[in-house]
C-alpha cells in the first residue's frame, strides 16, 4: 500500500502539489485526473524520488520512502513510466529492458525480459535500436515494458494511453487489465480521457492547482460540480 500524507512539492513560489493525502493499494486500479498543470506528473515525481517534497510523508508498505534514492524505491516495488517516453536511444529495445531490470531488481533475468517483450507486443523488436523509428504505440509499449522490467507491485503510469488511435488504445487497455488481473500489479494511472478512465478504474482521484479535490467512483467524481468546474475553469483560463 502506498500512503501519501500531506505531501507538498514547491518550485520557488509555486506549490505544484499542495498537502495531498492519498492511499493506493497494490491491488487497486486508480485514475489520477486533473487539468493541465494540476500537479499530476509532479506527484509521480515525488513518489518515485525525482522531485523533492517540501513537506509530508510518503510510505510504501509502511516504509518511509522519502530518504530513499530512486533505485531503492523501484526495488521496493514502485514502478513508473514517463509522460514523454525516455528510452536509452543508443541501446536496443532489449538492452533498455535489461538496464531497467538491473535498476529495479539488481539482477538480470533474460527469460523475464523475453516474457515482457511478448506481453507488451514488442517481440520481434528486441534487437531494434530504440532510436530507430519506433511508432508511438511501440514507444509507449517500451515505456510500459521498462517499468515492468523493474518488477513492480504498484505501477505509476503517466499518460501511457494519450495519443494512441482507437485500436492501439484498446489493445493497451487490455494489456493493463491483464497486468492487474493476471499479475496482480496495482495501477495508478494519469489519463485525460474520461471514458477510458471510467472503463479502467474503480476509483478516480482529482487534482486541481495541486490540491486533491475529489476521490471516489468514476460516476461520483465525474458528476461532482467541483470537478466539472475545475475543468471548465481551466478551459477559460
Ligand atoms: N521542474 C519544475 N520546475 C518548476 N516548475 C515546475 C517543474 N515541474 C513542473 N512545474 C510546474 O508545476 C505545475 C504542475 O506541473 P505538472 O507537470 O505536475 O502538471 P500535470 O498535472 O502533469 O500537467 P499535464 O496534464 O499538462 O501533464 C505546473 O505549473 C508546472 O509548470
Ligand atoms: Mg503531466
Amino acid at each position: 500500500m502506498l500512503q501519501l500524507d500531506q505531501v507538498s512539492v514547491r518550485f520557488g513560489g509555486l506549490t505544484a502539489v499542495n498537502a495531498v493525502s492519498l492511499n493506493v493499494g497494490t491491488q487497486d486500479v486508480v485514475g489520477l485526473v486533473g487539468p493541465n498543470g494540476a500537479g499530476k506528473t509532479t506527484l509521480f515525481n515525488a513518489i518515485s524520488g525525482l522531485a523533492d517534497t517540501s513537506s509530508g510523508r510518503i510510505l510504501f508498505d509502511g516504509v518511509d520512502m522519502l530518504r530513499r534514492p530512486m533505485y531503492q524505491r523501484a526495488r521496493m516495488g514502485l514502478g513508473r513510466t514517463f509522460q514523454i517516453p525516455q528510452p536509452l536511444h543508443e541501446l536496443t529495445v532489449r538492452e533498455n529492458l535489461i538496464v531497467a531490470q538491473r535498476f529495479g531488481t539488481g539482477s538480470v533475468d533474460p527469460h523475464k525480459v523475453d516474457e515482457i517483450l511478448a506481453f507488451t507486443s514488442l517481440d520481434g523488436k528486441g534487437e531494434r535500436m530504440a532510436s530507430s523509428a519506433l511508432a508511438l504505440t511501440e514507444l509507449k509499449a517500451l515505456e510500459v515494458a521498462k517499468a515492468l522490467a523493474t518488477n513492480p507491485r504498484l505501477l505509476l503510469l503517466d499518460e501511457v494511453l494519450a495519443g494512441l488511435e482507437t485500436s492501439g488504445k484498446r489493445r493497451f487497455m487490455t494489456m493493463l487489465k491483464d497486468l492487474h488481473q493476471r499479475f496482480g500489479v496495482g495501477i495508478l494511472i494519469i489519463e485525460h480521457d474520461i471514458e477510458t478512465i471510467s472503463k479502467l478504474c474503480q476509483r478516480v482521484v482529482v487534482l486541481n492547482f495541486g490540491k486533491l479535490i475529489a476521490d471516489g467512483t468514476p460516476e461520483a467524481v465525474f458528476s461532482d460540480p467541483k470537478v466539472i468546474e475545475s475543468y471548465t475553469g481551466a478551459e477559460h483560463a
